[in-house]
């Protein structure tokens, strides 16, 4: 559904992405973990043309989206939660879900406040009023009502507290079983294991390891001291 094949994306001298290469199958949950600096949101990025390529393609289905700006791919049926989620501060939880509402969305306002009940409790009230974690969730509800095929989370439970942790995984599975193809990125291990169909790693802009979250299991002590800690 989603497929990097040799991903180069580059800040100036700073070559970042080195030849990412990443098969997502339609409907499953593909998880990247990796360090800090990596390049884990330049990849997500760079899918969404935020960033340009400097080689490699992105493809989207059949159809290769490479290089193109962010509002058409987008029309694809790419969304993006970003880091740090980007909600807008001054707007309400209702105002921010109808910017991106589209006319024949499967996910309309009144099925995505039945879907987070914490998001329906505070329609009215202001982004920046927000927990945390009802922050996320309006970042993702946001997401939803452009009716993606492919939804892109970049490090949704950073800061969250392990209960909504959980009502995250929650959400996650939910798109899987609406048939959204995911890409997960995560500094969280168990969060990933608990609901990856795939899981990735990245080490500087390259993938260099991926398993099944059984076998990622079997082996995690090793590959955790290998790629992942400090
Ligand atoms: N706009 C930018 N201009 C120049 N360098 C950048 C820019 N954004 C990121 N970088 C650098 O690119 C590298 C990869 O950053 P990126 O944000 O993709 O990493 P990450 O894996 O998402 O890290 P984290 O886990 O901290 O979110 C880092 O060395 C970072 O400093
Ligand atoms: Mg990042």
């Amino acid at each position: 559904m989603l497929k990097l094949e040799g991903l180069n994306t580059h800040y100036g001298a700073s070559h970042v992405l080195q030849g990412v290469d990443l098969d997502m199958p339609r409907g499953q949950i593909s998880a990247v973990l990796g360090r800090n600096g990596v390049g884990k949101t330049t990849m997500v990025k760079t899918i969404m043309g935020l960033v340009a390529p400097s080689g490699g393609r992105v493809r989207v289905g059949s159809t290769d989206i490479t290089g193109w700006a962010p509002h058409l791919v987008a029309r694809e049926g790419v969304a993006y939660v970003p880091e740090g989620r980007l909600i807008f501060p001054d707007l309400t939880v209702m105002e921010n879900i109808r910017v991106g509402e589209r006319p024949t969305t499967r996910w309309p306002l009144a099925r995505l406040l039945e879907l987070f009940p914490s998001l329906r409790e505070r329609a009215a009230n202001r982004g920046s009023q927000l927990s945390g974690g009802e922050q996320q969730m309006l970042a993702i509800a946001r997401a939803l009502v452009s009716d993606p095929k492919v939804m892109l989370l970049d490090e949704p439970s950073q800061g969250l507290a392990p209960l909504v942790v959980r009502e995250l995984a929650r959400v996650i599975r939910l798109l899987r079983e609406e048939g959204v193809t995911v890409l997960l990125v995560e500094q969280n291990m168990k969060l990933a294991e608990a609901v990856a169909d795939q899981l990735h790693i990245m080490v500087k802009g390259r993938m260099v390891y991926r398993a099944t979250p059984a076998v990622f299991r079997a082996e995690e002590a090793a590959i955790r001291s290998r790629f992942l800690t400090v």
